[in-house]
């Protein structure tokens, strides 16, 4: 097949390119390098199935040869306040990447009649009164709180993808992505997980915001890369909306202590930062639906997922 990722170059796109390339899918990979990085598709471009295309979604996309699918990856997608390539500092590219980049998108699935999977997220969910969250709650958002940019841009990204998969005949689905983590995330996206290894791997605090009880449920990237293909190609998914996520949760607190002891650090662990405003207390995904639906669950234990994250990242830093 002839599939095009847009956030080909990110964590979670370039590793979906990977996974898609080994099975012998020709890929393209559009992405214009705002958060992603170059080096995590290097090893991808001596592929002959491998294109990369440096393109800014937002505007329209010609493509010549016919796609069959498309995987709408491409957003910033850190929250962390502290960092620059979150969506609080790239608030408009956040904001027009989902809803602008959406429609253009969606429109060239509509010319190729292609598949069409948007990248949502369980921050739709805002700070849920419902826990866990079902794909049928619809979630506790302010359209004006501090991650609207974010929530709202891809809130309305689902009504584009619902829209066209209504009116305009577009086989298309949504992914609601939990947390995920693993090899090819950026150092500079301040995300928990990778702020806890580097800060284990240098030995140096591991510093908490809030009082660690919130809790996160985290995904390891195979996973989550097995889930969205089957999404895609699998029957009966088309006008579907899955979260896609662990259902295994701790708190923030525990995971600097399991990051900690698998790295054998000797790192000290700080409760003293704020908890930021709208930091969700809870979050974990029910996945009763991909269950049925994908017959997916995840494979990969937090132990063995963070033992080849810490490895990932002793070699780059
Ligand atoms: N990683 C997670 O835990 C998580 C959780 C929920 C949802 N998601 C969603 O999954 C998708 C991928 O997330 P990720 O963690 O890989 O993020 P990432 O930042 O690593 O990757 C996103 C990629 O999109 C590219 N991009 C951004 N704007 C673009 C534009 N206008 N044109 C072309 N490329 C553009 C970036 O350069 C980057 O390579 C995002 O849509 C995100 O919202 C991720």
């Amino acid at each position: 097949m002839h599939i095009l990722i847009t956030g080909g170059a990110g964590f979670i796109g370039s590793n979906l390119c990977e996974k898609l390339l080994q099975e012998k899918h020709r890929i393209i990979c559009v992405d214009n390098l705002l958060t992603g990085c170059e080096k995590n598709i290097t090893h991808l471009k001596e592929n002959r199935n491998f294109t990369f295309l440096n393109h800014d979604v937002i505007q329209p996309l010609e493509i010549a040869e016919k796609i069959d699918a498309i995987f709408h990856l491409a957003s910033p997608a850190s929250p962390n306040h502290h960092s620059k390539l979150s969506y609080h500092t790239l608030a408009m590219e956040t904001m027009l990447v989902n809803t602008q980049g959406t429609l253009a998108l969606l429109k060239l699935a509509k010319k190729h009649q292609a598949k069409f999977l948007f990248a949502s997220t369980s921050e739709i969910y805002g700070n849920p009164k419902v826990h866990p969250q079902k794909e049928t709650y619809n979630g506790n958002v302010s359209p004006v709180g501090p991650r609207s940019i974010y929530d709202e841009a891809k809130r309305f990204g689902e009504t584009l993808t619902f829209h066209f998969f209504r009116k305009e005949n577009v086989d298309a689905r949504i992914a609601r992505i939990f947390n995920t983590y693993g090899p090819h995330m950026l150092v500079e996206d301040k995300r928990m997980i990778i702020n806890f290894i580097i800060e284990a791997i240098a030995g140096s605090t591991i510093t908490i915001y809030g009082d660690g009880r919130q809790t996160r449920s985290l995904c390891y990237i195979d996973d989550m890369t097995e889930a969205l293909s089957r999404l895609m190609f699998y029957s009966k998914t088309a006008g579907e909306v899955v979260n896609i996520g662990s259902n295994n949760e701790h708190t923030v607190l525990e995971y600097a202590q399991m990051v900690k002891e698998i790295a054998c650090s000797k790192s000290d662990i700080r409760l003293t930062e704020p908890l930021p405003q709208d930091d969700p207390e809870k979050r974990r995904a029910d996945i009763t639906k991909a269950q049925h639906l994908l017959d997916w669950k995840p494979t990969i234990t937090l132990e063995t997922g963070l033992k080849k994250t810490i490895n990932y990242f002793r070699k780059i830093v």
